[in-house]
């Protein structure tokens, strides 16, 4: 069968899309930092071995049709926040009359997602920078997600995404305890995305600062994404297995059970990486860390 050869211009198309997906632009690339190994080859992790969450597209439909969620519904892909939203409002079992705190939740758009989609009794957002409130019934609070502003066993659920690998110092630490503290008897927790990766590493794109964590591997990487240029970030922290659970585990105090779950969109590994372009790649695979109080 004859193939005709493709334009000029899809093959320019082609070798772009080659070029951003495949090329390893970031210098934490290029020290071999890598989120793809790990599912393939460190599960199962000692304390850390979860059941895979398996998300299918009416999950994924039930989020977008929300008002809130209304500037993912452009992308002609699915999109890898939408997914991580998902994951958390299935792990966390949210349902009527549970309450919610959305840990440095940003301007609150998972917290009133979920206020509206499983019509919970309370939804707090707290975050670092105080942001406006946009009268969508969620309570906004300014604070450390190191000392929550709520009392002991207040909480049925808190999540976390795309902010755990941004906590400085011994925050990530310190928020693992609070968990413990605020979360009631069988209440979970739901920290995603989790970066267990091949190595322990401090990422960051300013000069100049030293280690939170000497056992840390240093990575200055201007042209990294990952650690991203908000206030609270330019620092990303990946965590490997002997940091999870030398540094992780511990501050679980025993009060609490730790899973790791990879998740999974219609049966495939998920984000796809060669289409969420605006996440670095060490997106890719996955992977919730799940805290539920013991009774
Ligand atoms: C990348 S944003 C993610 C926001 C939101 N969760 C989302 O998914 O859109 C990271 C957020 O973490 C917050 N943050 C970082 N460190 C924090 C800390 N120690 N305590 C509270 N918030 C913090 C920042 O202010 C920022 O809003």
């Amino acid at each position: 069968m004859a193939t005709t050869k493709p334009d000029l211009r899809t093959r320019v198309r082609r070798f772009y899309h080659h070029i951003r997906t495949n090329w390893p632009w970031t210098l934490y690339q290029r020290a071999g930092i890598n989120n793809l190994v790990t599912n393939r080859k460190l599960y199962p992790v000692e304390g850390g071995d979860g059941e895979p969450c398996r998300l299918v597209r009416a999950d994924y439909d039930a989020l977008l049709a929300l008002d809130v969620m209304e500037r993912f519904r452009k992308y002609p892909f699915v999109f890898d926040k939408v997914l991580e939203y998902a994951v958390s409002i299935r792990l966390l079992g949210l349902e009527p009359g549970k309450v919610l705190l959305d840990a440095a939740g940003g301007f609150g758009e998972y917290a009133a997602a979920a206020l509206e989609l499983c019509g919970l009794e309370r939804v707090y957002c707290l975050d670092a920078v105080r942001l406006p409130d946009r009268g969508d019934g969620v309570e906004r609070l300014v604070g450390d997600v190191s000392a929550i502003p709520l009392p002991d066993a207040s909480l049925d659920a808190i999540s976390c995404h795309h902010s755990f690998e941004h906590f400085q110092g011994e925050a990530d630490v310190a928020f693992i305890r609070e968990i413990g503290r605020v979360l009631r008897p069988g209440g979970r927790a739901c920290i995603i995305p989790f970066f267990l990766c091949n190595r322990y590493a401090e990422i960051r794109n300013v000069r100049g600062r030293a280690l939170f964590d000497p056992k840390a591997m240093a990575v200055y990487d201007p042209f990294g994404t990952f650690p991203g240029w908000g206030p609270f970030e330019r620092f990303a922290r990946v965590y490997d297995r002997q940091a999870f659970e030398g540094r992780l585990l511990p501050a679980a105090e025993g009060r609490l059970d730790v899973s790791v779950h990879p998740v999974f969109f219609e049966s495939e590994p998920c984000p796809d990486m060669s289409r969420n372009h605006h996440q670095p790649r060490l997106n890719g695979l996955l992977k919730a860390l799940i805290l539920t109080r013991r009774v």
